[in-house]
C-alpha cells in the first residue's frame, strides 16, 4: 500500500489564509501592520530567490517588507549598523539576515546583534536557550513547519520514537528540542550525525524519521520500519536540475504510512512559519 502524502503546499496555504483572517481583525483593533526587514548580502542566486519569495508572500498578506540589498564586500561593522537601524525601527517587527554570509563576516556576531524579540528566524542564542528550556520563543521556521505538519495531519508524537538524521543549528537540533518537550512532542528523540555508527539500527526503530542531511537518496527503503512516518527536509539539486530530498521517495513511500514529498512538503511550510513568526512579533508582545 502506498503512503499518505503529507501535503505541505496545501497546509501552508491554509495557514496563510488563517493568518490573513486574523490579521484583518487585529489590524482594525490595534492598527498595526506587521513589518519584516530582509537583509540580503551579495548575489547568491538561491538567496535572492528565497528573499524575494519571502517578501512576496508577506506583501500578498498586506504585511510591510523591506529588502535591504548590500554588496558582498560590506564590512561587518556596516552590516551591524544596518541591523541596529532595523532594531530601533518601530514599524519593523521581524529581522531576517539571509544566510550564508560572506566568509569575512562572523555569523554568530550578526545573529546576536538582532534584537531577540525581532528574531523571526529563531537563531538568536536567547531564543535557542528558551527553546531548550521549553519557554515561549521564536522557533526556527523549518522545525516549526515540521511540527505544524505533524499536528495538522494528527500524527501522534507523544511516546513515539523520533529519529532525526542531522544535528544542524537550523534544523536537526531545534526540531529535536521541540519534539522532546513535554508540551510539544513528548517524544523519545534520537539524533544521528556523521559520528553515529550503524545508522540503520536506529532509523529502523523510528516511528517518525526526519531526514535533514543534504544528500540525495540517503534514506533507502531498507533503512525504515514499515508504517513509520517520514519527513524529508532535504533540498538537493540533481544533475538534470531537479529538486529532490534526502529520501528515496519512490521506494520508501511503498512501505511507510505517510511521507512528505520534495518539493511540496517541508519547503512551503518554512515560508509560512516565517510569516507566522512575523505576525507573532507584531501582535504577541506578551510572548516574551
Ligand atoms: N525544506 C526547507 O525549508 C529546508 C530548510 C533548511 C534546510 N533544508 C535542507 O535540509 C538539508 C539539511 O540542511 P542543514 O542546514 O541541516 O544541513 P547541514 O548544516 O549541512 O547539516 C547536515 C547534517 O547532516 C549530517 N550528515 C551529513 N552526512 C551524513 C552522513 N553520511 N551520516 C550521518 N549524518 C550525516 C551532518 O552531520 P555532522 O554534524 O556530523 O556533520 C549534519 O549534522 C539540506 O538539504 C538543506 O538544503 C531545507
Amino acid at each position: 500500500m502506498s503512503a499518505k502524502i503529507i501535503d505541505g503546499k496545501l497546509i501552508s496555504k491554509k495557514i496563510l489564509e488563517e493568518i490573513k483572517i486574523e490579521f484583518e481583525i487585529l489590524k482594525k483593533k490595534k492598527n498595526i501592520i506587521p513589518g519584516i526587514a530582509l537583509i540580503l548580502i551579495g548575489n547568491n542566486p538561491a538567496s535572492q530567490i528565497y528573499v524575494s519569495s519571502k517578501a512576496k508572500i508577506c506583501n500578498e498578506l498586506g504585511f510591510h517588507s523591506a529588502i535591504e540589498r548590500v554588496d558582498e564586500k560590506i564590512s561587518e561593522s556596516d552590516l551591524l549598523n544596518i541591523i541596529n537601524k532595523f532594531n530601533s525601527n518601530k514599524s519593523i517587527h521581524g529581522i531576517l539576515v539571509q544566510l550564508p554570509l560572506p566568509k569575512h563576516i562572523d555569523e554568530n556576531k550578526i545573529i546576536e546583534a538582532i534584537d531577540y524579540k525581532k528574531d523571526v528566524d529563531g537563531f538568536h542564542p536567547i531564543n535557542v536557550g528558551k527553546l531548550v528550556l521549553g519557554q515561549k520563543c521564536f522557533i526556527p521556521c523549518t522545525p516549526l513547519g515540521i511540527y505544524e505538519l505533524l499536528l495538522r495531519y494528527q500524527i501522534e508524537t507523544s511516546g513515539k520514537h523520533i529519529v532525526i538524521i542531522g544535528r544542524s543549528n537550523i534544523v536537526g537540533k531545534p526540531i529535536a528540542n521541540l519534539l522532546l518537550q513535554k508540551n510539544s512532542g513528548n517524544a523519545t528523540v534520537t539524533i544521528i550525525h556523521t559520528g553515529t555508527k550503524n545508522i540503520s539500527s536506529f532509523t529502523k526503530e523510528a516511528n517518525i524519521l526526519i531526514a535533514a542531511i543534504g544528500k540525495q537518496n540517503f534514506v533507502t527503503k531498507e533503512m525504515v520500519k514499515e508504517n513509520c512516518v517520514v519527513i524529508d527536509v532535504g533540498i538537493n539539486r540533481t544533475t538534470d536540475k531537479k529538486i529532490v530530498g534526502d529520501v528515496d521517495f519512490e521506494n520508501v513511500k511503498e512501505i511507510v504510512s505517510a511521507i512528505t514529498p520534495v518539493p511540496g512538503g517541508v519547503g512551503p511550510m518554512t515560508i509560512a512559519m516565517l510569516v507566522k513568526n512575523t505576525f507573532s512579533a507584531a501582535f504577541e508582545n506578551e510572548k516574551f
